[in-house]
């Protein structure tokens, strides 16, 4: 299937709409940002490297039953997706303290939290995706209660089957940010699965192999996001 428009491009990927209406075609690029675009750069082959880490956790979670907007990967950039419209909806999950969420409760980054957490944010970048609860929500018209209490039952299923699949492969899953769309009656997973838009951390070292390389500085970004995938396609 060939790409025809752009039909949305965003800070690390490029969504087209091909000859059969029913499905896009997402390209992944290696521009990173942090901070609401305010800092930005280039990840070398991160594009190349999250479009294979995404296609494969989406097969994972399809395989666990949740079902996903991903249909096929394409080439080294692009995956076949589903044409979902997505819900101005981030949907983060977290396990342990860390980022934002450390900050506003006054957490040690790395304290266990009691239980995972779901937090929504308004994907507005004028607002800086502000957090919302799920009255804000129903009240901007983003989703049904229904809707809303299927993604957070998503949400935390995600949760369980990810963080037991890192943790075999010798990775914390910290946190992580899911975005839903819907495809007819359905509402699908969709958006990215990556070192973009997860923390994840050895369980040996603590030694951070996600975005907050890039977002803090701290180096090796490119060595992290392909240890990353080496871990999940090895045996
Ligand atoms: P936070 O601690 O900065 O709120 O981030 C929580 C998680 O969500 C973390 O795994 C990174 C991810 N995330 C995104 O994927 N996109 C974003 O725009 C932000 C702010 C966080």
């Amino acid at each position: 299937m060939d790409k025809l428009n752009l039909v949305y491009e965003g800070k690390a990927k490029k969504v087209y709409s091909t000859e059969d209406k029913s499905y896009f075609i997402m390209e992944f690029k290696d521009d990173a940002t942090a901070f609401n675009g305010q800092k930005k750069g280039k990840i070398r082959d991160k594009g190349i490297v999250n479009n294979r880490i995404s296609a494969f956790l989406f097969e994972l979670l399809e395989k666990n039953g949740i079902k996903t907007h991903f249909v096929k990967l394409l080439s080294e950039r692009e995956m076949l997706v589903k044409a979902v419209r997505i819900l101005p909806l981030e949907v983060i999950v977290r396990n342990i303290a860390a980022g934002s969420l450390a900050k506003k409760l006054g957490l040690n980054e790395g304290e266990k939290l009691q239980r995972p957490v779901l937090e929504l944010c308004y994907k507005n970048d004028k607002l800086q995706d502000p957090m919302i609860n799920n009255f804000h929500a129903m009240a901007l018209g983003i989703a049904t209660q229904e809707q809303l209490k299927f993604i957070e039952e998503t949400s935390f299923k995600i949760n369980k089957i990810l963080q037991a699949f890192f943790m075999q492969k010798g990775i914390i899953l910290v946190d992580f940010k899911l975005e839903y769309g819907t495809f007819g009656d359905e509402i699908l997973l969709a958006d990215e699965i990556s070192p973009d838009t997860c923390r994840l951390w050895d369980a040996g070292t603590g030694e951070k192999l996600d975005k907050d390389r890039f977002r803090r500085d701290l180096g090796k970004v490119e060595e992290a996001y392909q240890e990353v995938l080496k871990r999940l396609i090895e045996k």
